[in-house]
């Protein structure tokens, strides 16, 4: 099976990015992972982490960080656009992109490439691959709007990591979790047990 590559932008909700590692990681699944510069930065802002950016310390970094030696895991650099996966020719699974900025969303609407998130996620759509952009910001202008709506019609799917209530969280972890699982449904991945809607609740 071809690898997923996760890719990791500098929105505020970097826990999803981490949940999403795991729960891949422990279905044993084969993981290109990609954090952009705004996304360690927001590690350190939000968090006070701070994100190696050399691979192999980083690799180290989410394995510590998820307890999980499973599955296979390739990081990258954010700005190494000779990665493998900068290449159409490198086959991959799909990409998804948790969260994405408003800032990589106007850019690879734009088609323009300034890092390894922005170009991988343009080789997926000249692909016509699988990709999936989740993208954090409230509320949404006008300009935010017009890019995803490009980025839908380029091919994109848009699944903005929006809370529900019908699965009955319990906690921060369940809702996060909800989260996470409907992003991964969008390809077809099984990430987790959740509870589905099935009719309402009988009193
Ligand atoms: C703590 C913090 C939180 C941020 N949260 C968001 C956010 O939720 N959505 C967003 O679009 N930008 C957010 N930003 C701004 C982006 O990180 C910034 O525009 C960055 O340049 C995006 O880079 P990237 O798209 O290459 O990751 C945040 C910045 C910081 C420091």
């Amino acid at each position: 099976m071809h690898p997923i590559v996760l890719a990791v932008s500098g929105a505020s909700a970097q826990p999803l990015a981490e949940r999403a590692l795991q729960l891949l990681l422990q279905a044993g699944e084969s993981v290109e992972l990609v954090v952009s510069r705004g996304a360690i930065g927001v590690w350190q802002a939000e968090l006070g982490v701070r994100v190696p950016n050399e691979p192999e310390a980083q690799e180290a970094f989410w394995r510590e960080r998820t307890g999980c030696q499973g599955g296979a895991l390739v990081c990258h650099r954010w700005n190494d656009q000779s990665a493998a996966i900068a290449s159409g020719s490198h086959r991959t699974r799909g990409m998804v992109i948790l969260p994405c900025s408003m800032g990589s969303v106007g850019r690879i609407a734009a088609g323009v490439a300034t890092d390894l998130l922005e170009r991988c996620a343009d080789v997926h759509l000249k692909e016509g691959r699988p990709l999936v952009i989740c993208p954090r910001e409230t509320p949404w202008n006008l300009i935010h709007l017009r890019n995803l709506t490009t980025l839908a019609e380029a091919g994109a799917r848009i699944a903005p990591p929006v809370p529900a209530w019908y699965h009955q969280p319990k906690s921060l972890e369940d809702m996060v979790d909800f989260l996470v699982i409907r992003v991964f449904d969008c390809l077809g991945y099984d990430l987790g047990q959740l509870r589905r809607w099935s009719g309402p609740i009988q009193s």
